[in-house]
C-alpha cells in the first residue's frame, strides 16, 4: 500500500471527510437483502467518527439514467447504515450537490454522519464531469474512497474528485487491495485460478492475463464447453460459443507448458430444470442431445488434488449451472474443499464476482475463505490486469 495514503495517515479531526461508499446493495420490497457492502464500510465510518471527523457519505445506487428517480433513492439505506454504525444518527441530504447537500453538511458536528442522495441522479457523475466533481469536492476537506467495487468506473465521485482534495483509501478499499495484491501480485506459489461462468467471450482478457500469471488454471462452467469443442470433443446440446472456437484454440496453445484443468467428466441432462434426471459420463462420451451442466466427481477429485498442492487460489465463476439443483454439486464440493484447505492454513484463497459469492453462500462457506471481495465488475477487471481508474486516482502524486 506504499502508493496510497490510508486513514491512519490522515488528520481528520473536525474536518469534513467526503467518503465514496458503494451502497449499491440488493434491495427487495424496501429491505436490504445482503448488507455485506454496508458492513464492510462500517469500520471506515467508525474510525472517522472516533477521530471527530464530519463524515459525508456518497454513493450511487442502481442505474437511474442521470435524473432523479424515487425507485433509486438512497433514503431507504439511512436506517441500515445507521444500524451498521451502532445506531448513530445518519442525516440525509435530498441531493448530493448544491444547497440541499450544503445545508446538511454545514450542520454536521464532529463525529456526525450524513448520507447524500444518489450520485447518479446527475448525468455528470457518470461522465466524470470536472464541474460536477468540483461541486462534490466543495462538500469536503478530504476525500476517502472506500468503494473498491465501483473503482472500475471513471466517474466524478471515484476519479475526478480524487484529484481535487487530499485523498486516501478507506479501510475496505485497503483490505481489498491488500488481499488482491497478496493473491496475484506477489503470491506464494503454486498459484491456482478457477475460472467458471457461461462464456469464453466475456472472460477472454481474464484468461489471457491469468495464463501469464498462474501455475494451474482450472476452467469450468459452460465456457469449458467451448474449449472442449476446440479440443475436438463432442459436447452434445451443451451451451457453446461456436464463433469462439478459434479463440479457444489460441487459449489452449497459450496454456501449453502450464497446467490447464478442463473437465474430465460431466453431469449431463436433457434440460436444465431442478430435479431433472441426470447421468455422469466421461467427457469424451457426452450423449448427443444432452447438455453438460456440471463437472463430474472425477473432475472434482482432480481439482481438489491440484488445490491441495497449491498455496494461493483466485476464484471467479461457478463450475456448473449452480443455481439449479443438482447442478450445484461440483461448485459446492470445490467450495467446501477450498474452505477446508484455507481453514487448515494451507491455502490463501481469494474469491469474487456475484455468482461466485452466491455459490459460496449456498455452500455455507462464504466466511471461510481468506478473502471474499464485495466487487463484481471491479474484481473481474482487476483479474484482467487492468488498472482501475478509482484506484489509480488515489495513487500518491509524485
Ligand atoms: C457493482 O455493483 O458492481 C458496483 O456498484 C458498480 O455498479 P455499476 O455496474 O452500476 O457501475
Amino acid at each position: 500500500m506504499a502508493d496510497f495514503a490510508t486513514l491512519d495517515t490522515l488528520d481528520v479531526s473536525g474536518k469534513r471527510v467526503l467518503v465514496r461508499a458503494d451502497l449499491n446493495v440488493p434491495v427487495k420490497g424496501g429491505r436490504v437483502t445482503d448488507a455485506t457492502r454496508i458492513e464492510r464500510l462500517a469500520p471506515t465510518l467508525l474510525a472517522l467518527i472516533e477521530k471527530g471527523a464530519r463524515v459525508v457519505v456518497m454513493s450511487h445506487f442502481g442505474r437511474p439514467k442521470g435524473k432523479p428517480d424515487p425507485e433509486y433513492s438512497l433514503r431507504p439505506l439511512v436506517e441500515p447504515l445507521s444500524r451498521a454504525i451502532g445506531g448513530r444518527t445518519v442525516h440525509f441530504a435530498e441531493d448530493c450537490v448544491g444547497p440541499a447537500a450544503e445545508r446538511v453538511v454545514d450542520a454536521l458536528a464532529p463525529g456526525e454522519v450524513a448520507l447524500l442522495e444518489n450520485l447518479r441522479f446527475h448525468a455528470e457523475e457518470e461522465k466524470n464531469d470536472p464541474g460536477f466533481a468540483k461541486r462534490l469536492a466543495a462538500l469536503g476537506d478530504l476525500y476517502v474512497n472506500d468503494a473498491f467495487s465501483a473503482a472500475h468506473r471513471a466517474h466524478a465521485s471515484t476519479e475526478a474528485v480524487a484529484h481535487l482534495l487530499p485523498s486516501a483509501a478507506g479501510k475496505n478499499m485497503q483490505a481489498e487491495l491488500e488481499a488482491l495484491a497478496k493473491a496475484l501480485e506477489h503470491p506464494e506459489r503454486p498459484l491456482a485460478a478457477i475460472v467458471g461462468g457461461a462464456k469464453v467471450s466475456t472472460k477472454l482478457d481474464l484468461l489471457n492475463f491469468l495464463l501469464e500469471k498462474v501455475d494451474v488454471l482450472v476452467i469450468g462452467g459452460a465456457m469449458a464447453n467451448t474449449l472442449l469443442l476446440a479440443e475436438g470433443k463432442e459436447v452434445g446440446a451443451s451451451l457453446v460459443e461456436r464463433d469462439m472456437v478459434e479463440t479457444a484454440r489460441a487459449i489452449l496453445d497459450k496454456a501449453k507448458g502450464k497446467t490447464l484443468i478442463l473437465p474430465v467428466d460431466a453431469v449431463v441432462a436433457e434440460k436444465l430444470e431442478p430435479g431433472v434426471s441426470t447421468r455422469t459420463v466421461a467427457i469424451d462420451a457426452v450423449p448427443a442431445g444432452t447438455m453438460i451442466l456440471d463437472v463430474g466427481p472425477a473432475t472434482v477429485a482432480e481439482i481438489a488434488k491440484r488445490l491441495a498442492a497449491a498455496k494461493t487460489l483466485v476464484w471467479n465463476g461457478p463450475l456448473g449451472a449452480f443455481e439449479t439443483k443438482p447442478f450445484d454439486a461440483g461448485t459446492v464440493a470445490i467450495a467446501k474443499e477450498v474452505a477446508a484447505l484455507t481453514r487448515s492454513g494451507k491455502l490463501l484463497s481469494v474469491a469474487g464476482g456475484g455468482d461466485t459469492v452466491a455459490a459460496l453462500h449456498a455452500a455455507g462457506v462464504a466466511d471461510q475463505l481468506s478473502y471474499v471481495s464485495t466487487a463484481g465488475g471491479a474484481f473481474l477487471e482487476w483479474l484482467e490486469g487492468k488498472e482501475l481508474p478509482g484506484v489509480a486516482a488515489l495513487k500518491r502524486r509524485r
